[in-house]
C-alpha cells in the first residue's frame, strides 16, 4: 500500500512523540553532541527523535532528502521526490528543562523553496497534539479542522519572539508592549505558529532575523490552510529558499486588522 505524503509524516511523528515523551526534564535529555548543522548544541533528544525520523524513512524507502536541524542534508534516495524539512525537536531548550512546551515539526516540499511545501505536521511532544496540514485540504488539530480567530477577541493576544533581540528591535517594539497587555513568548517558534493557526494568538511575530527553515516550514502550510496571512518584514507573502544560511522574519496574522493594529506601531 503506498502511502500519502502526510500519512508518511504524521506517523512518524506518533513515533518521535512515543520515543522522547518521558525523556523531557531528565538528565538523559541534555547529553551533548556538538553543534549541529543549524548551529545550536545537539541534545540527547534531538539526536534521539532525528534518528526516529531517520530509521522510518529509511525503513519505508521514502524517496526524498532529508534537511535537518541537526543532522543536516541526507540525501536518502537519487529519485528523490522532495525535500523533508525537519525539525525533530523545537523548543530544545524547554524539552531539556522540562518545561512543557516543545514540539517536532516535519514538512515536506517538492522544490528548494518555501512555497513549494505540501504537506507539515507539528506534534506537541508534551501532550501529543497533532497539528497537520495538506495543500488545499485545510488545517488540523488532531481530528478537528482548525482555522485562524478572525473575530474581534475578548482578549488580543500577541505572540512575539524577543529570544535574544537586539536592542534596536526591542525599541522598535517597545510601543507595542507599551500598548497591549497580553504578548506572549513561550519558546518553541513551531507550535506558537501552530497555537496561532487554531486561533489562540491573533498574530505571531519574528522580526528577529534568526528563524531558521527547519523551524517554520510545517508552520508554513499548517498556518496558511488555517486561514492566516503569512508576510516577510515588509509586508510581502513570506518566501525563501531551504538553504541551510537563510534566517527569516516574519508576520502570522489572522487578519489586515490586526496587521494595521499592531505593525503600525512598530517604529521604523
Ligand atoms: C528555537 C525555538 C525558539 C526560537 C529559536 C529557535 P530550537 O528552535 O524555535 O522559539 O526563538 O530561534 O532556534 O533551537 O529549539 O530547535
Ligand atoms: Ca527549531
Amino acid at each position: 500500500m503506498v502511502m500519502e505524503v502526510i500519512e508518511i509524516l504524521c506517523e512518524v511523528s506518533k513515533l518521535i512523540y512515543k520515543n522522547v515523551k518521558d525523556l523531557a526534564g531528565t538528565d538523559d535529555a541534555a547529553g551533548d553532541f556538538g553543534r549541529g548543522a543549524g548551529g545550536d548544541i545537539s541534545r540527547n533528544i534531538d539526536i534521539i527523535a532525528e534518528k526516529t525520523v531517520l530509521d522510518y524513512l529509511k525503513e519505508i524507502n521514502f524517496d526524498c532528502i532529508v534537511l535537518g536541524e541537526e543532522c543536516g542534508r541526507v540525501e536518502l534516495s537519487k529519485n528523490s521526490k522532495g525535500f523533508v524539512i525537519m525539525d525533530a525537536i523545537d523548543g530544545s531548550a524547554n524539552a531539556v528543562r522540562g518545561v512543557p512546551f516543545f514540539c517536532s515539526s516535519l514538512a515536506f516540499a517538492t522544490e528548494n523553496k518555501l512555497s513549494s511545501i505540501t504537506d507539515g505536521v507539528i506534534m506537541n511532544l508534551s501532550n501529543g497534539d497533532m497539528y497537520w496540514a495538506s495543500k488545499g485540504k485545510g488545517a488540523f488539530l488532531n481530528e478537528l479542522k482548525i482555522k485562524v480567530y478572525d473575530k474581534e477577541p475578548i482578549y488580543k493576544i500577541i505572540g512575539i519572539n524577543t529570544s535574544g533581540a537586539s536592542e534596536q528591535l526591542m525599541n522598535k517594539l517597545y510601543p507595542v508592549f507599551e500598548k497591549h497587555n497580553h504578548i506572549r513568548h513561550f519558546g518553541a517558534n513551531a507550535l506558537e505558529m501552530a497555537l496561532f493557526a487554531r486561533g489562540l494568538l491573533d498574530i505571531f511575530i519574528d522580526l528577529r532575523d534568526k528563524i531558521r527553515i527547519q523551524d517554520i516550514a510545517a508552520g508554513y502550510i499548517i498556518v496558511k490552510e488555517a486561514g492566516g496571512l503569512l508576510l516577510d518584514a515588509d509586508l510581502n507573502p513570506l518566501d525563501s529558499d531551504l538553504s541551510y544560511e537563510t534566517r527569516i522574519s516574519f508576520i502570522a496574522a489572522a487578519n489586515q486588522k490586526i496587521i494595521d493594529d499592531v505593525i503600525s506601531q512598530i517604529k521604523k
